[in-house]
C-alpha cells in the first residue's frame, strides 16, 4: 500500500504559501497521487468556525494563551477528521501552515510559554508531524506590504505591527535551525516559478522516500 506523506508549508505573512500548495497539489495529482491541500487554521467545517474567531477582529481580541489554546482545538479537529484518515489512505498532506506557526506566532511572537505549547503538541498532536517542512522567508515589510495588498480581510495577525512580525520570522529561522531533518527554509523573495522549481527539488526525494 502506498504510504501517506504530510508537508507543511510555514512562514510569514504574504511570502506566497498559497500558491506553492496549488501549484505542488497540480503536479502531485498529474502523478497520480491523491492529494489532501488544507489549511490552518481551519481545515475542517468546525476548525474554519473556530479560524473565523481567531482572523477576524481587533488584534487585542485574544491574548497569546487563548489564541494558542483556539488554535489547538481547530488543530486537533483538522488532525482526527481530516488528516490522519487522509494519510491512513496513502495520501499526500499539503498543509497551508500547521504546529511551527503555533510557535512562531503565538510563542516567539506572542510570548506564550514553549512548554505550554509543547503540551499541546504531546496531548493533542500524538506522534503526527509533518514528514517535511517548506518555511518560507521573506523580509517583514516586503511580505507585510504583499499580504496588505490582498485586501482588508482576515487581517488580525497582519495588524499587530513590525515588532511583532520581526519576532515571529525569528522563530520559524530558529526552528528550522533546531529540527534540519524535518525543515526547509526558502528565500521566497523569487518569482513563483522559481519557487516552484525549487520546491519540487525538495519534495521528491521526500516522495521517493514514501513510495
Ligand atoms: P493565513 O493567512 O496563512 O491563512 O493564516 C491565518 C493567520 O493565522 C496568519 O496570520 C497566521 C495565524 N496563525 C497563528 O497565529 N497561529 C497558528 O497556529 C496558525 C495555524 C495560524
Amino acid at each position: 500500500m502506498t504510504q501517506g506523506l504530510f508537508i507543511s508549508f510555514e512562514g510569514g505573512e504574504g511570502a506566497g504559501k498559497s500558491t506553492q500548495v496549488r501549484r505542488l497539489s497540480q503536479r502531485l495529482s498529474a502523478l497520480g497521487r491523491e492529494v489532501v491541500a488544507t489549511r490552518e487554521p481551519g481545515g475542517s467545517p468546525g476548525a474554519e468556525l473556530i479560524r473565523d474567531l481567531l482572523v477576524n477582529g481587533p488584534a487585542e481580541r485574544w491574548s497569546p494563551v487563548t489564541e494558542t489554546l483556539l488554535m489547538y482545538a481547530s488543530r486537533r479537529d483538522h488532525v482526527e477528521r481530516v488528516i490522519v484518515p487522509a494519510l491512513e489512505r496513502g495520501a499526500v498532506v499539503l498543509s497551508d501552515r500547521f504546529h511551527d506557526s503555533t510557535r512562531a506566532y503565538q510563542g516567539a511572537g506572542g510570548g506564550a510559554a514553549a512548554e505550554l505549547i509543547a503540551a499541546l503538541e504531546t496531548h493533542c498532536l500524538g506522534k503526527v508531524r509533518p514528514d517535511l517542512t517548506l518555511i518560507m522567508d521573506l523580509p517583514v515589510s516586503v511580505g507585510l506590504a504583499r499580504a496588505m495588498g490582498r485586501g482588508g480581510a482576515e487581517a488580525r495577525f497582519e495588524s499587530k505591527g513590525e515588532a511583532f512580525h520581526e519576532k515571529l520570522r525569528q522563530g520559524f529561522a530558529d526552528i528550522a535551525a533546531a529540527e534540519p531533518e524535518r525543515c526547509r527554509l526558502i528565500n521566497a523573495n523569487q518569482t513563483p516559478d522559481e519557487l516552484e522549481a525549487l520546491i519540487w527539488d525538495l519534495v521528491q526525494p521526500a516522495l521517493a522516500a514514501v513510495s
